[in-house]
């Protein structure tokens, strides 16, 4: 595996290639990113991945300084993986002079579920996954559905934006006991860490809910949040969608559930279609 610190080293490492397979990442690696290399590795003619924690999808407070850096672990299993380049650039390489220019995806969509609690975070990952493009020029990029809201995100701003390039998405990989795998699992402790998957769950009740019939998803919400706040969790959301648009639930549309809440200082999310 080619490791590229600069955008010259990655532009001259990429010369070589037509069809770059694209996976970005901000480290902290688990199965669930190798998945998506593995998944992105037979889409194209070379496989890509980044590093790079983007101080620009973090709000003040939150855990820019103390997100897990795992340089060694994360390249000795992009290996292990078949990934061919990493793109590791410094944060002077990505934000040589202070990004003015960003990409704000529409409120509809950005402003809603994550970006209303945490507002600017999607400018902020928009605006990376921008400048990853620019730089890596892929033709293909793999996305988790783990992160629902922002593999729709990055769909429209693609379309909206006529890049030539196909997002994918990738599955949630998930540990035994069903909690989706997350760089963030990490800060749980050992009985929070049992506690955590009780977030699927009731994604799982509330989506066995609306399949049994019901209809009223205010009610199917607003008690799946009381259930989890009586374990002990300060649940943010927990919503029935359109998968489409992210937009209110309606009948006959695809839906997908989505939920996010704090157990202790870690703040979960997680997402079931159905
Ligand atoms: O999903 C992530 O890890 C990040 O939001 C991404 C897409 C790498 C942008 O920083």
């Amino acid at each position: 595996m080619q490791i590229a610190r600069t955008l010259d080293d990655l532009r001259q490492v990429l010369a070589a290639y037509r069809k770059p397979a694209f996976v970005p990442t901000m480290g902290n690696l688990h199965d669930g990113h190798l998945a998506l290399v593995r998944q992105a590795k037979p889409l194209g003619d070379v496989t890509v991945a980044s590093i790079f924690v983007n101080r620009l999808q973090f709000l003040p407070h939150e855990d820019f300084d103390t997100y897990p850096r795992t340089w060694e672990s994360d390249c000795a299993k992009l290996q292990a993986s078949g990934c061919d380049v990493l793109f590791a650039p410094t944060e002077k390489e990505l934000y040589p002079e202070p990004q003015v220019y960003k990409v704000h995806p529409p409120a509809d969509l950005a402003d809603i579920l994550e970006g209303h609690f945490r507002p600017g975070f999607f400018v902020g990952v928009s605006t990376v996954v921008m400048k990853l493009f620019a730089c890596v020029q892929p033709r293909v990029a793999v996305f988790g559905k783990k992160d629902y809201q922002q593999l729709m995100i990055i769909r429209r701003m693609v379309r909206q934006f006529a890049l030539p390039i196909e997002v994918v998405a990738g599955e949630t990989r998930r540990a035994e006991d069903g909690l989706a795998l997350s760089s963030r699992n990490g800060y749980l402790s050992e009985s929070e860490r049992r506690e955590a998957v009780q977030l699927s769950l009731a994604l799982k009740r509330m989506a066995a809910a609306v399949q049994e019939g019901r209809r009223d998803f205010e009610a199917i919400e607003s008690d799946a949040m009381a259930a989890l706040a009586q374990r002990g969790w300060k649940p943010d959301y927990l919503t029935v969608r359109r998968r489409g648009d992210l937009q209110g639930a309606a009948e006959g549309d695809p839906l997908v559930v989505l939920g996010a809440a704090k157990l202790g200082a870690t703040r979960l999310i997680d997402n079931l279609e159905f």
